[in-house]
């Protein structure tokens, strides 16, 4: 069982905090007290995989944390801050289990994290039943800005319908008429192929097939890769992630799929994490993003410095949520002047405005996610070292809130 408590406080100061540590208690008003730490260290609950084929993930957005909290002294609005990470896995169950120990014995504040949609699902009526505010860095089921939307649940990343509605448009435009789309069989894949079609078809494309692999691993990808070649399809358009999306592009260039039928796909299939493992296959994959390594902006250029300083590795889209995650965290307490209380914490979200390595980033309150720009890429050598070159700047992006643009 992974739990791990990063230490941002003295030996002596953590020692008075364990000691005074209450028992679970599991009323939601009196976890809502207990949640309003008045004084001393500010606990942070961060529940990300760190197994399975998104362990990088949950590693990178862990690290972008710790980047932006240690150049404030891991101190925030006068307050200590502690971050008590726990493994979810890719796993509801264990996630269930994990929220509760951070939020009934650990006590934290509120919770950030979660990488999966299937996990953000598992736990959406925990944290709505209890009151418990969670800043979600990366899971971006479109279910939790509309239908199943909570006050309790803000992203500080994006939504799965964003990457895809861009790339919909984008491909029609420069790419070809005709589509396959592959995606793993979970919301986050299912999302992709209605976002992706439905601005697809609005451009004048037509999706001839969909396919759906399993998830989380996806087992032997030679069948799906003759799947996708025997459709005829003019594009692929796919949503991979992790090591998943290092199995699926080798496998595209390895059965030569690169030679007959472009891919295309949002950007995590791309990404820095996966990049130097995947190589030459990823060559010449276009894809949308609300980030790529080489954004011209001052923001980016010093993150990207920062990072590498501080963890000797590249910088990828997972450590930009998790350091802008730590930012809007920062911003939020600010303006609560370190009160914890929930109902304060969640209107001090509204509006929240900066410059993120991203570019322009804001916390919409209706869709309650991110307003950020999205990036047409392509994968090209720059200086020697495959990158995502921008090809366009696509604009800011805002989710409707609502399933009127799919
Ligand atoms: C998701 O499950 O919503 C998800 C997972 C990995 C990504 C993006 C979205 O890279």
């Amino acid at each position: 069982m992974h739990e791990k408590r990063i230490p941002a406080l003295s030996r002596r100061q953590f020692l008075q905090v364990a000691g005074g540590t209450a028992v679970a208690l599991s009323l939601p008003g009196v976890l809502t007290a207990c949640r309003r730490q008045e004084a001393g260290p500010l606990k942070i609950g961060v529940l990300l995989p760190y197994s399975g084929i998104y362990a990088v993930l949950g590693e990178s957005i862990t690290q972008g944390m710790q980047l932006y909290f240690d150049a404030l002294g891991n101190e925030v609005a006068g307050r200590p801050i502690e971050l008590i990470t726990a493994d979810t896995e890719i796993n509801p169950d264990v996630a269930q289990q994990k929220v509760r120990r951070l939020v009934e014995q650990d006590e934290v504040a509120f919770v950030t994290g979660i990488v999966s949609s299937g996990v953000l699902a598992g736990l959406r009526d925990y944290f709505h039943d209890n009151q418990v505010l969670c800043l979600c860095s990366n899971a971006g089921s479109n279910a939790h800005s509309r239908a199943a939307k909570t006050p309790y649940i803000w992203r500080t990343s994006f939504t799965n319908w964003m990457a895809p509605h861009a790339m919909g448009t984008w491909a029609a435009e420069n790419v070809g008429r005709t589509a396959v789309i592959s995606v793993p069989d979970y919301a986050a894949g299912e999302n992709n192929v209605t976002s992706f079609t439905h601005s697809f078809t609005a451009a004048g494309g037509e999706v001839v097939a969909v396919q759906r692999t399993p998830f989380p691993n996806m087992g032997d990808p030679a069948p799906f890769m003759a799947e996708l070649a025997a459709t005829g399809a003019e594009l692929i358009y796919a949503f991979y992630s992790g090591s998943a999306a290092v199995t699926f592009v080798k496998a595209y260039h390895d059965f030569g799929l690169g030679q007959q039928i472009p891919l295309t796909g949002a950007g995590f299939i791309v990404e820095e994490d996966v990049l130097p493992e995947q190589g030459e296959a990823a060559q010449g994959v276009k894809s949308t993003l609300f980030w790529s390594y080489v954004l011209d902006n001052p923001q980016n250029a010093q993150f990207k410095t920062d990072f590498h300083a501080f963890t000797n590795r590249d910088a990828d889209v997972f450590a930009v949520q998790g350091y802008d995650t730590a930012r809007v965290i920062d911003e939020m307490l600010q303006r609560t002047e370190g009160d914890t209380a929930v109902d304060q914490l969640i209107a001090a979200l509204d509006g929240i405005t900066f410059d993120s390595p991203r570019g322009p980033f804001r916390l919409d309150a209706h869709s309650q996610a991110p307003e950020h720009n999205m990036y047409a890429r392509d994968v090209q050598p720059v200086d020697g070292t495959l990158r995502n070159v921008i090809l366009e700047n696509l604009g800011p992006i805002v989710d409707p809130g609502d399933d009127s643009m799919g």
